[in-house]
């Protein structure tokens, strides 16, 4: 077992008619942060779930809620994800709102700050916010939609903010077309979060799938 690696099964490939279930067969394996992808259909071009949503699975689990905001506006609608239970609290580094203010604001109510870049993004822009952040996700397919083939162009990225966050307590997540041969790849660029859908929710045993992925 690779105590460094964390898998966070997104819910996005899970059967949304059965979501409690999906949820408590989730918290019956061994993964670390259960993935929550949140989308407005502007930002990205795909909607999902809002917080109402994940206040009714929040009973379902005591894991992290690993929340991934693809909206912009995204400030006015942290502090009802906070209260719904999310733990982790992703914003993208593009939204054309003010970074530092929703920054601010999740570390204000208690929640992990996290910060994401889109894969034409530069990891030079994250920078001036690491002091203020406790994850940044590396999307490795461009955001939207479950299932697509992961970009490998995006594992230089990985190992430029792997260097980056040396040093400091900032966790590296990558997000899109992780699979046993993707998940190897980006953990040996640098990153120790796995975020992973499709490669989960398409297996049956979605224990042994999440145990095969964090130890790659
Ligand atoms: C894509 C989402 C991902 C997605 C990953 O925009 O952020 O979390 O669910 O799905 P897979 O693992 O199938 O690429
Ligand atoms: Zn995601």
């Amino acid at each position: 077992m690779n105590p460094k690696v964390k898998i966070a099964p997104s819910i996005l490939s899970a059967d949304f008619s059965n979501l409690g279930k999906e949820i408590s067969d989730l918290d019956k394996t061994n993964c670390d942060y259960i993935h929550i992808d949140v989308m407005d259909g502007h930002f990205v071009p795909n909607l999902t779930i809002g917080p109402d949503v994940i206040k009714s699975i929040r009973n379902f689990t005591n894991k992290m809620f690993d929340v991934h905001l693809m909206i912009d506006p995204v400030k006015k609608y942290i502090p009802e994800f906070a209260k719904a239970g999310a733990d982790i609290i992703t914003i993208h580094q593009e939204i054309s709102e003010k970074l530092m203010d929703s920054l601010s604001l999740i570390k204000k109510l208690n929640k992990k700050v996290g910060i994401s870049i889109k894969p034409k993004t530069s990891p030079k822009l994250l920078e001036k916010y690491l002091d203020h952040v406790d994850l940044i996700l590396v999307m490795t397919v461009e955001p939207g939609f479950g299932g697509q083939n992961f970009m490998h162009s995006q594992l230089k990225k990985i190992s430029t903010v792997k260097k980056m966050i040396e040093g400091r307590n900032i966790e590296l997540e990558v997000d899109g077309g992780i699979n046993l041969d993707t998940g190897r790849e980006a953990i040996n660029a640098g990153a120790n979060v796995l975020v992973s859908g499709s490669t989960i929710f398409k297996s049956k045993k979605y224990n042994n799938i999440i145990e095969a992925l964090r130890n790659l």
